[in-house]
């Protein structure tokens, strides 16, 4: 059973692409099964670095398979604009395979996600504004084209007529914009289909087919546990399953198939976007991190918020993730602090939570019950050896595994795929 999710355990933005840099050699395939052009990995190759939105990290390696599984939301126009983008730094896009099964993100998607922004004021979610929840939403509401629908130009004509009808009613008479004709979006829609027939597979035979070969797959996670629809912070969330269970849903295999689970943990905490941050620093503290880590988005630019560690977060995605191992990232940010903290319980009116607590008001106005560890002052990101850590590092890292609970196997102490610590 050679399946191995790797996912992210916090908000997103923990450091996936790392990971399946450091696992590609052993990899045959790599599958995305969840989200779509949100998702912004940045991967460091040779000193070259990428940034990859729908494409999996593995199309950077010629021996890997690519697969956007059904579980995600294409843009076509964005898709064949980062294809177009990758092919001209050289890497071939030719082992990228979409399943027919995946939701368009059609235009109508991308003009309702900003304007429902605008109209939530100070509600509003912080979405990326690629489209996403209301691609989503059709898929749920079965109003949905899908990338085969592509191929049978009656069903699509069908399709958007009918989601048209509906969409045209919001826009002009909700938002006051000008509707849009089918006839349009089907001539652009076309031009994609020409591009990408070849690739609009059966993934989900073409995964199952290599797990039963004894390949080794590896479903790479896009956001984190907490933007998940269901187990993260709703509704300051996006609109897909990134848990491990997304993997076996959003590519067509079975849970028995996958053998490990890799949860993506930074050393602190960040999110982007609106809502619920227990351990937040909008201080000095929260103003280095965000320095020293580079912490923008990859996608949109914006600045991510920065926090201490929280443990009932990663607590969480360990348990509903079944996490068989943590990859802890970005350790070497913290080398200049002189206190580290990290959060191990919540208090609200009077009562401590040591897990994640089961109702939304408590952790929006959860208090953080924080530890507090000695820094280690020194410069670790040429470390390669866990023994030779500073001991206040190791105690850091202990720390948090006994918290946790899932032991902490591999360290990131800087961007390169040198400057990771196996323990
Ligand atoms: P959406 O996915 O564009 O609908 O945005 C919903 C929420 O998820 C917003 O708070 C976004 O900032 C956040 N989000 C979406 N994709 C990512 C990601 O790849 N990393 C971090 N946050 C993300």
């Amino acid at each position: 059973m050679p399946g191995i999710i790797c996912l992210g355990t916090q908000w997103g933005d923990e450091g996936k692409g790392k990971v399946t840099d450091m696992l590609a050699d052993k990899m045959k395939m790599v599958v995305r099964y969840q989200g779509g052009n949100n998702a912004g990995h940045t991967v460091i190759v040779d000193n070259v670095t990428l940034k990859l939105h729908s494409i999996p990290s593995g199309i950077l390696y010629p021996h890997i398979v690519n697969v956007i599984g059904d579980g995600l939301v294409v843009d076509p126009k964005d898709l064949i604009k980062e294809m177009n983008s990758l092919v001209s730094q050289g890497i071939s896009t030719e082992k990228l395979f979409i399943s027919g099964n995946c939701h368009l993100i059609m235009p109508y998607h991308k003009i309702l996600d900003s304007v429902r922004e605008r109209k939530l004021g100070k509600y509003k979610i912080g979405t990326t504004g690629k489209g996403i929840g209301p691609t989503y939403a059709d898929k749920a509401a079965r109003i949905g084209i899908r990338a085969q629908d592509l191929f049978d130009i009656k069903i699509l004509e069908q399709k958007l007529e009918q989601a048209l009808k509906e969409k045209n009613q919001v826009m002009t008479k909700l938002y006051n914009l000008k509707p849009l004709k089918a006839k349009e979006l089907i001539a652009e829609y076309s031009v994609y289909a020409k591009y990408l027939k070849k690739r609009i597979v059966d993934t989900s035979k073409m995964i199952n087919d290599a797990l039963d070969r004894g390949d080794k797959v590896f479903f790479e996670g896009a956001q984190g546990t907490m933007l998940d629809i269901d187990h993260g912070s709703y509704p300051y969330v996006t609109s897909s399953s990134p848990v491990a269970g997304g993997a076996c849903a959003g590519s067509g295999v079975g849970p028995l198939k996958i053998n490990k689970v890799i949860g993506v943990t930074k050393a602190y905490t960040t999110r982007v976007g609106e809502g619920p941050f227990p351990t937040e620093q909008i201080n000095r503290f929260g103003q280095k991190m965000q320095e020293i880590g580079g912490e923008v988005g990859t996608t949109t630019g914006r600045a991510r918020r920065c926090g201490w560690f929280d443990a009932i977060v990663v607590k969480h995605a360990a348990s509903v993730n079944s996490l068989s191992v943590i990859f802890l990232t970005k350790l070497d940010v913290l080398s200049s602090f002189k206190k580290i903290k990290i959060a191990s319980a919540y208090n609200y009116r009077g009562k401590r939570y040591d897990y994640f607590p089961p109702h939304q008001t408590i952790f929006n106005k959860a208090k953080p019950e924080y530890m507090e560890l000695d820094g280690w002052n020194s410069d670790i990101s040429g470390i390669t050896k866990y023994e030779k850590l500073p001991r206040q590092a190791r105690k850091y890292v202990e720390t948090i595994e006994k918290l946790v609970g899932v032991p902490i196997k591999y360290i990131s102490v800087g961007p390169s795929r040198r400057q990771t610590i196996k323990r």
